[in-house]
């Protein structure tokens, strides 16, 4: 890669620091910005735009062990890189790091998110499509509904776990247990294998040295779980994937249950996590939520938007040299796609603060032939969980200051470390037939017909089966009446 001259890559020009200040941390050989450390954990937004500042929409970059990379900051080079295949690799085999010496493959922390595999993600061509047609076939079998209901029943269970203390810790309570839960499930895991795997997934994310360890964990559960399922198949992903025309290897099948655990897992508890952070943070959020203006699938979307889960996608390598956002790219050069820097670019989002309505071409989800197959199930965990915990804990605030939130972040992803909330202690459902009484509603406000009474559930079986007890339309309107109620906002319109 060349590495372009050191007055055009220095971050902030201007004053160099002193020996000994931790800004020469920010930046390596060349003057090169490094995507980790404390600048890039502390406010990675506010380092993409530096780096466009200073070199426009591609900009060089460091990763861990001071490996070179070019950052891909604008809203259409992203999409260029992302769509143009033949261009850009998603064989991480043609970088040309792995024989220059560059980065030792057997201790670099890089290698689980780099590193070659055989999946889909790490082909092109006809093979990701023999791949991916297995993925999509294995996401696929499953119905919206069908989905919803283990997300519902794995939801009920866990707020029933903390909701009679009056208070919860929401990353570690809900919003990272829920996905696993339920992709767990769905790739044929039993329930207790979820949880175990918790720890594993985000560690392998961190890049730090237990990563590769917690690979090798993951990866030997997965292998257990072929072996189970090519004794006794059953209505899972793993079986489906077995069973696929496109002839899939054991060991194939074990990385894509990998990919699919990890690619899922992360990304929507991040997803949850910071819808429930704006919820609880941010009143006119908030407000546009309980008052109808905005959707509870709309609030996602605004959050896919505003915080992608993914915010920097491993990777893409040149396949020729090439030109692309005023840099000149070289053969094998490693590429990564700024999916959080390229959402806010002002070629296609002149005022971030503005609400983005109905509109989904953000690139959260990626673009191309690799654009996530798997968006509709993260979608679905995510709506459904925050709408059923919405539902029963309508009073939810946060029970810290909001000063007191802290995040942790790779070069990857960036993750709320913990959402303390409370909330007016409640019994469990199983135990509870009916929810508690609700306050009498204020009279309607002025221009604002008042919505009809919501008829009292049915009673609930220790099954706990929301889609039979409350259809979700219902609650929906059901925990919007009641926020608005004591946000003291009158009716729903
Ligand atoms: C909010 C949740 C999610 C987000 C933000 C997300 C985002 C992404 C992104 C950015 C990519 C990379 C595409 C690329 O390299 O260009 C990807 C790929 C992928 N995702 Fe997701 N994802 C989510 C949920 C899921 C879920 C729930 C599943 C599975 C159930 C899943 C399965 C996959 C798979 C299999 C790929 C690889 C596709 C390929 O290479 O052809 N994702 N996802």
């Amino acid at each position: 890669m060349t590495v372009p001259p050191t007055d055009r890559t220095a971050t902030e020009p201007g004053p160099v620091p002193p020996p000994g200040c931790p800004a020469h941390l920010a930046t390596g050989a060349g003057g090169v910005t490094r995507l980790h450390g404390a600048a890039a954990e502390t406010d990675p937004m506010g380092l993409y735009e530096k780096l466009r500042a200073a070199h426009g929409p591609v900009a060089p970059v460091l990763l861990e062990g001071d490996v070179r990379a070019w950052l891909v900051l604008g809203y259409l080079e992203n999409r260029d890189v992302a769509t143009r295949s033949t261009q850009f690799s998603r064989d991480p085999r043609t970088w040309h790091g792995w024989t220059s010496g560059e980065i030792d493959p057997e201790t670099s922390p890089l290698v689980p998110m780099i590193g070659w595999r055989p999946d889909c993600v790490c082909a092109d061509g006809e093979e990701h499509q023999r791949l991916r047609g297995a993925v999509t076939a294995s996401l696929n079998q499953f119905d919206q509904r069908g989905v919803r209901r283990h997300i519902t029943r794995f939801a009920h269970q866990l707020i029933d776990d903390f909701c009679e203390s009056g208070k919860a810790e929401l990353v570690g309570q809900f919003t990272e247990p829920l996905p696993m839960l339920v992709l767990t499930h769905l790739l044929g895991m039993s329930d207790e294998d979820g949880p175990k795997l918790v720890h594993a997934a985000r560690d392998l994310f961190k890049a730090t040295e237990t990563s590769l360890a917690s690979n090798a964990y993951v990866l030997e559960t997965l292998k257990q779980l072929v072996a189970a399922k090519r004794a006794v198949p059953g209505p899972d992903i793993a079986s489906v994937l077995m069973a696929h025309p496109a002839g899939l290897s054991d060991e194939e099948v074990q990385h894509h249950l990998r990919l699919i655990l990890l690619a899922g897992y992360e990304t929507t508890a991040n997803l949850m996590a910071n819808v429930l952070r704006m919820t609880v943070t941010d009143p006119r959020f908030r407000g546009s939520l309980a008052g109808g203006q905005m959707t509870l699938p709309e609030a996602v979307e605004q959050v896919l938007w505003d915080e992608p889960p993914l915010m920097v996608c491993p990777g893409r390598w040149a396949t020729g040299d090439t030109s692309l956002g005023g840099q000149e790219i070289k053969a094998g050069d490693m590429l990564l796609l700024g999916l959080a820097a390229g959402n806010v670019d002002q070629a296609v989002r002149q005022d971030p603060s503005t609400r983005v309505h109905h509109n989904r071409a953000h690139l959260s989800f990626s673009a191309g032939a690799h654009e996530c197959p798997g968006q509709d199930i993260g979608r679905v965990i995510a709506d459904t969980g925050i709408d059923i915990l919405l539902t029963r804990l309508p009073d939810i605030g946060l029970a810290i200051a909001e000063s007191g939130l802290s995040w942790r972040s790779s070069t990857w992803a960036r993750h709320l470390t913990a959402l303390p909330v409370k909330f007016a202690s409640r019994a469990p459902e199983a135990a509870h037939a009916l929810p508690a009484p609700l306050p009498a509603p204020p009279p309607p406000s002025a221009g604002m017909p008042a919505a009809p009474r919501t008829p009292a559930a049915p009673h609930v079986p220790p099954g706990r089966e929301t889609a039979s007890r409350m259809p979700l339309a219902e609650a929906r309107v059901s925990w919007r009446t009641r926020l608005r109620r004591l946000l003291g906002l009158g009716q729903v319109p």
